[in-house]
């Protein structure tokens, strides 16, 4: 095996079912002591869900310590990466990964619907990682993963919480590459999908093909040390890798000094909208660079 976390200590959260709990399995599987977090459910019967992914790692001669802090306040933040270092001294990975949805179309979205959704993806993914990243730095190494979803990227009907929630973790990845850099911290975003109990009879013809595991691939890479990338987003869905990219198009300069009209832009719109030779920003400075380039008439 060439992608190997020995000695790397990796939290995982929302990992009892699920994405969590695949990524958390195939990590300790290769080596590392892991975190497992989750909710502890307290109308189960027995083990906790981590603690039951806790067991398995353990029978399988792994390293692995439950969590059962909500990901979605900060104090549960700073005690699930408290765990981390209590257990085994240092982190290196961190996948956020826990979520819950609380679908309503738009106009009957409450707030408690708005919070709940906020708070677990994208507050959380402050909570868990902010904490997580100021050791990281101290270490000069850091593997970050957060989880998006199509819905928040590309759009769903009814999920307006649940996609304001996904898009705003690829925002806050877009800054932690940037910051990160210099300290050997990378920080990628996936969208997966997958037969979880999250969506679990919305699949159709398609529920069989989405193994959780066909995402652990892609997830795996994107914390290990090997990877080169930063700050970018992939889709793993069924066994199909993709990037997926924000992109800046040409568009369209009206010209030095000169004062466009709401006409002007609506005559040269399919100019602006033109995708030929757009370009992929990895920083704000790209487009600072390029109106300077336009008004010095450099292009
Ligand atoms: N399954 C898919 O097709 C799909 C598609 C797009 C995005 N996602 C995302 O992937 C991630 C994993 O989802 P899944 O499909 O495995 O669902 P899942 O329901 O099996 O797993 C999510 C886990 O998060 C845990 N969790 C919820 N709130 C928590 C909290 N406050 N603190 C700690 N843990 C908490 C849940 O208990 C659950 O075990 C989620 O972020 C989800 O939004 C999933």
């Amino acid at each position: 095996m060439s992608i190997d976390f020995g000695d790397r200590v990796a939290i995982v959260t929302g990992a009892g079912t699920g994405l969590g709990r695949s990524h958390a399995l195939e990590l300790a599987s290769r080596g590392a002591m892991v975190v497992v977090n989750d909710l502890h459910h307290p109308d189960a019967d027995g083990p906790s869900t981590a603690e039951s992914v806790v067991s398995e790692i353990q029978a399988n001669g792994g390293l692995a310590i439950a969590s059962h802090d909500s990901v979605a306040t900060p104090e549960g933040g700073a005690a699930i990466v408290a765990t981390a270092l209590e257990a085994f001294d240092r982190i290196d990975v961190v996948i956020n990964n826990a979520g819950i949805v609380r679908d309503a179309s738009f106009a009957k979205l409450g707030v408690e619907a708005i919070d709940a959704v906020l708070d677990v993806h994208l507050r959380a993914a402050f909570f868990v990682t902010q904490p997580a990243f100021v050791h990281m730095k101290e270490k000069g190494y850091g593997r970050i993963l957060f989880t998006t979803s199509g819905a928040g990227l590309f759009g769903n009907f009814g999920q307006a919480n649940y996609a304001a929630a996904k898009a705003g973790v690829v925002g806050l990845a877009n800054v932690l590459a940037i910051e990160g850099s210099r300290y050997d911290i990378r920080a990628n975003v996936i969208a997966p999908a997958a037969r979880t109990q999250m969506n679990e009879g919305l699949l159709g013809e398609l529920t069989d093909a989405l193994d959780p595991e066909l995402v652990t691939a892609m997830a795996l890479y994107l914390v290990s040390e090997s990877c080169e990338q930063t700050g970018e987003v992939y889709s793993a869905i069924g066994g199909r890798y993709a990037r997926i990219f924000i992109g800046l198009t040409q568009g369209w300069f009206a010209g030095v000094g000169a004062q466009p009209t709401a006409d002007d832009v609506a005559a040269n719109i399919d100019a602006i909208r033109d995708e030929t030779d757009y370009r992929v920003p990895t920083d704000v400075s790209t487009e600072v660079e390029e109106l300077t380039a336009l008004l010095h008439g450099d292009s």
